[in-house]
């Protein structure tokens, strides 16, 4: 195990204070803190090495080459994928649309199936109904269990010959379960499905293996793993990556082409990589991953562990706490406090420096299920302590004061 309270000191916002209370970070599944590693990996290629990748004969661009390809190489081996595997994109959602444009649009027809569930975010559904919309292919849902869980039952009922594409998320944003994803990517391949994997809340906290998983593709954001913003990651088994056309076009992704409009794109993953790459946020989240590594995925998702289940327990002790994913694995926590709008109580989390989501969080069919229009999701990560458990805890006995903070 790695000591919470000095690693704290690599993160500055953790200094930081807000409303003169010390900020409590419990927004961890939008994004996350940053290491001075971090920070300093953007600025060494803002201060020393500013220059563009893979169109440079100089010494910097030669070297901002190499570290585009080693931290793609750095990646591939977080996830156990090999380097021409990984893609680098603007992040999880630009990875998503990757995915649907371009293998979906290309080789779904109509009435092939799509299944997703109804805890999936936007992210994860909206392009899937624009397939949906320009091939015909007809989207369905996978049911959950009565806590909220996509279990491999629930796909294993839900599937049929007609099923092309099944597109979940490894661990669900709003109830956090972690879903059994090698027992479901066993069953879509027995349809000769591709499974689609969004790790957006998953490859930041628990070890992934996609080889292990048996993934066709996974899609993940740099920032909400340590790493800068605009940034994220398509890992796609190579020979999908090859049937796949690209989403966008430009330089940087072809070898060449004339006045005809005849192409010739690089292989991938270039292929998909048009236009200039966020390349401060690679030398980021190169450093990013080197941290994650340093401290272990297995420490780091046993913190939180214990973190999540001290805070189930302090907030199953009070009696205007409303929990909705109190099983879950992650640390994600949804909640609500009795009488309380969710958007009011985040506001007045925030008198007291914390920092939570409130609303839908982008899973807006989720509400059917959780029988509320709004919710307060706290979510922790490798920086999280007990104390700051506790002073959430505190502030949510303040329940009937929440209306307070407008008079202050
Ligand atoms: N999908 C991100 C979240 O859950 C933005 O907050």
């Amino acid at each position: 195990m790695y000591d919470v309270n000095l690693i704290r000191n690599d993160f500055p916002m953790l200094k930081k204070q807000i409303n003169g209370k010390p900020l409590i970070f419990l927004d961890n599944a939008s994004t996350t803190l940053k290491p001075k590693v971090v920070i300093k990996a953007v600025n060494e290629y803002l201060e020393e090495l500013t220059s563009n990748a893979h169109r440079g004969d100089y010494d910097i661009a030669h070297l901002v080459d190499l570290r585009v390809e080693e931290t793609r190489a750095n990646v591939a081996n977080f996830i156990n994928a090999d380097a021409n595997e990984v893609v680098f994109t603007s992040g999880d959602s630009m990875s998503l649309n990757l995915v649907a444009y371009g293998y979906g649009v290309c080789n779904l027809k109509k009435g092939d199936e799509i299944l997703v569930s109804e805890a999936e975010h936007a992210s994860n559904l909206l392009p899937w109904f624009k397939v949906s919309e320009i091939t015909g292919a007809i989207i369905r849902y996978i049911p959950l269990d009565k806590e909220g869980r996509l279990t491999a039952d629930n796909v294993k009922e839900t599937i049929t010959d007609r099923t092309k594409v099944v597109s979940i998320a490894h661990i669900t944003n709003v109830l956090g379960f972690i879903i059994d994803i090698k027992e479901i990517a066993k069953i879509v391949h027995e349809k000769n499905a591709i499974l689609v994997v969004d790790g957006a809340q998953s490859v930041p906290h628990i070890k992934t293996d996609v080889k292990d998983l048996n993934i066709d593709f996974l899609t993940f954001s740099s920032h909400k793993m340590i790493g800068p913003t605009g940034l994220g990651v398509l890992y796609g088994k190579y020979e999908l990556l090859e049937k796949m056309e690209p989403l966008l076009t430009g330089g940087g992704m072809n070898s060449r082409f004339n006045m005809c409009g005849e192409v010739k794109y690089y292989k991938p993953p270039r292929k998909f990589e048009a236009g200039t790459l966020n390349l401060e946020g690679i030398f980021g989240l190169n450093a990013a991953i080197n941290y994650l590594r340093n401290l272990g995925m297995d420490n780091i998702r046993n913190h939180e562990t214990e973190i999540r289940s001290y805070a189930i327990k302090k907030l199953k002790e009070l009696d205007n706490v409303i929990i909705y994913n109190e099983t879950a694995e992650s640390g994600i926590i949804t909640l609500n406090i009795k009488g309380v709008f969710a958007q009011d109580a985040a506001t007045f989390f925030n008198s007291y420096g914390i920092a939570v989501r409130s609303g839908q969080h982008c899973a807006k069919n989720l509400t059917n299920f959780l029988k509320t229009h709004s919710t307060i999701r706290m979510s922790v990560y490798l920086y999280t302590t007990k104390d700051e458990i506790d002073t959430f805890v505190e502030v949510c006995k303040k329940g009937g004061n929440f209306l307070d903070v407008y008079f202050k």
